[in-house]
């Protein structure tokens, strides 16, 4: 019985050791150094408490009258002093080493705006003048260096892709700046790691490493306005992104562009996921966010547009699915 709880407790705990959302399953350089940190610091601390167990094995069942005074203070020099000092110094220093090595220059920046509850994206690259705006899911070149600059327009929010490196705070009134190194090609995930509110729990993004060519070509379609499905349903979509008023928060390029305060929907068709990492992008759930933004992530400043006809919810679903 007991072993049978052990083996369940273990399954638990080593499947988190993988997956696209583990510290140690490193994908990028610098969570290459977190893994390799964790994995020195965890061998020497098991390998000193090993020590302290044999040690105080011994020290229950030696003779007292076979040592001295004398003996016991060279025990206590010898393991409370120099040993701990010799051993905490070298991990001091092996832990200092990782940090040491400067980056390249990156050749991307991205900046990352974390909102109540989602990410406002933009992509500034020498090729272009304007940053590339986009939400929820970041795509980044394998092999490179890339900067992240990080801010928040109202409260403090934690961006972390453990996969690809450790975490950094997003505070209002200044801008943090991470620079990480994807290597590994494939789709990861990231999450906000600092308490922000009612829907913290959901607030987390895509993160999509692609070969460098991949990219560039990526990145010019994404600067391109959206390529938009022409059958009905769609078309009558694009009439009502505007006369319900999604218009008025969501821009989506080459359509409409004043919409500032909700996330940027030009090419969200493509997107994995819908809600900020919350829902699989599917026609269906598209229809259920429109209906009702709040079952789904609870405090989401988005109104609900329950009141519409399904069929008018249906339409505005089949538009935004076919903007590519
Ligand atoms: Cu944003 Cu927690």
């Amino acid at each position: 019985m007991n072993g049978a709880r052990l083996s369940v407790a273990l399954c638990c705990v080593l499947t988190g050791c993988g997956g696209v959302q583990s510290a140690l399953a490193p994908a990028g350089r610098q969570a290459d150094e977190v893994a390799t940190l964790f994995w020195a610091m965890l061998i020497a601390a098991a390998a000193i408490w090993l020590l302290v167990i044999a040690g105080a094995h011994w020290a229950l069942r030696a003779d007292p009258a076979r040592y001295g005074e004398r003996a016991a203070g060279w025990i206590i020099i010898g393991g409370g002093v120099v040993f701990p000092v010799t051993v905490l110094a070298a991990l001091l220093t092996y832990g200092l080493s990782l940090l040491s090595q400067a980056d390249a220059e990156p050749a991307l920046t991205v900046r990352v705006s974390g909102e109540q509850w989602w990410w406002r994206i933009g992509y500034v690259h020498e090729a272009f003048d304007a940053p590339i705006e986009s939400a929820n899911e970041i795509r980044v070149p394998a092999g490179r260096p890339v900067a992240f600059e990080l801010d928040s327009p109202d409260v403090i929010h934690s961006f972390w892709i453990p996969s690809l490196g450790g975490k950094l705070d997003m505070i209002p009134g200044r801008t943090n700046r991470l620079v990480l190194t994807p290597l590994e090609p494939g789709r990861y995930r990231g999450v906000c790691a600092e308490f922000c509110g009612t829907s913290h729990a959901l607030m987390a993004f895509d993160v999509v490493v692609m070969p460098s060519r991949d990219f560039t070509r990526w990145l010019r379609a994404q600067a391109a306005p959206a390529h938009e499905a022409s059958d009905e349903p769609a078309r009558r979509g694009r009439e009502l992104f505007h006369s319900t008023g999604c218009a008025a928060c969501h821009t989506v390029r080459g359509h409409a562009e004043t919409g500032q305060v909700g996330p940027d929907l030009t090419h969200v068709g493509t997107r994995a996921s819908l809600g900020a990492g919350t829902l699989p992008n599917t026609r269906d759930n598209l229809t259920q966010w429109i209906a009702s933004p709040q079952a789904i992530k609870p405090g989401a400043l988005m109104p609900a547009f329950a009141m519409l006809a399904q069929e008018e919810i249906d339409a505005l679903a089949a538009y935004l699915a076919g903007l590519e």
